[in-house]
């Protein structure tokens, strides 16, 4: 059976399939990507814009790099590999979507059970008094201030250094663990925790698949790979499915 048609029939046959996605599911509508061809960390340093002591040390220049991702964000709505994969869940395929991706695109596509482990570009966390805003749009003062307390805003992001979310990770390694179908789309697999998800669906029994142009760390545990876009790939599933 070629590979469209046995990840088809695992989709059919699934009881928990779970997708992890990063940042080249939003590659598709223009976001850039952090690695590979024209990746945001070819042109920025990491530690001098996405970590704590970064922004301390010059929350100006943070945040105009946020508010310039913002504006990328805010002018761009779900891409077709966002739009299937919300598709195949309301279909009653996918049970969940855990993301590495700030960008809030898969809550608007529709999938419902989103896990967002990073956190979300679209709100902002004061970190005096801790008061959380989702944003209607980029922000326009840089840095922003909190309307309540004056304390400075930082985006509601998980920055290198910093743990993730305790309800996110839990929930993530809930759905992972009850996965029998683990697709791993448009993510380099560099980063951890994230990056150990596909393992341990895997040692869990479940079968992982790579939805991803190139290769990755994650390829040698994939008993699938499908070296394609991931919105021409989740569209032909889709309509073999329906
Ligand atoms: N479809 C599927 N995959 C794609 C596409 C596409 N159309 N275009 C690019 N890719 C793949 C690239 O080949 C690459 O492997 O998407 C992957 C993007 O990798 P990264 O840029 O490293 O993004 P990600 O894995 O999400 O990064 C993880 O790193 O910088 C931190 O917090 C940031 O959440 C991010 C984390």
């Amino acid at each position: 059976m070629g590979p469209l048609n046995r990840l088809v029939g695992a989709l059919r046959e699934a009881s928990h399939c779970v997708a992890l996605t990063g940042a080249g599911i939003s590659a598709e509508v223009g976001i850039p990507t952090f690695r590979g061809s024209g990746g945001l960390w070819e042109r920025h340093r990491p530690e001098e814009l996405a970590t704590p002591e970064a922004f301390w040390r010059d929350p100006e220049k943070v945040w105009r790099w946020y508010a310039w991702r913002q504006e990328l964000v805010f002018s761009r709505g779900p891409g077709p590999a966002h739009t299937y994969l919300a598709r195949l869940e309301e279909a009653g395929y996918v049970k969940a979507v855990i993301t590495q991706n700030v960008d809030g695109l898969h809550i608007l596509a529709g999938s419902r059970n989103v896990v967002e482990l990073h956190g979300s570009i679209r709100r902002v966390r004061c970190t005096r008094c801790g008061h959380r805003e989702e944003l209607a749009g980029p922000v326009r003062e840089v840095p922003p201030r909190c309307a309540r307390c004056g304390g400075l805003l930082r985006p509601d992001v998980v920055w290198f250094g910093e743990e993730l979310p305790r309800d996110a990770l839990s929930r993530a390694l809930e759905e992972t663990e009850k996965s029998d179908l683990f697709l791993v789309i448009g993510t380099s697999g560099a980063v951890y925790p994230a990056a150990a998800l596909p393992a341990l669906a895997a040692r869990r029994g479940a079968v992982v698949v790579e939805i991803n142009p190139e290769e990755t760390p994650i390829t040698r545990i994939a008993s699938m790979v499908f070296r394609a876009p991931a919105g021409e790939v989740l569209r032909a599933v889709y309509e073999e499915l329906s």
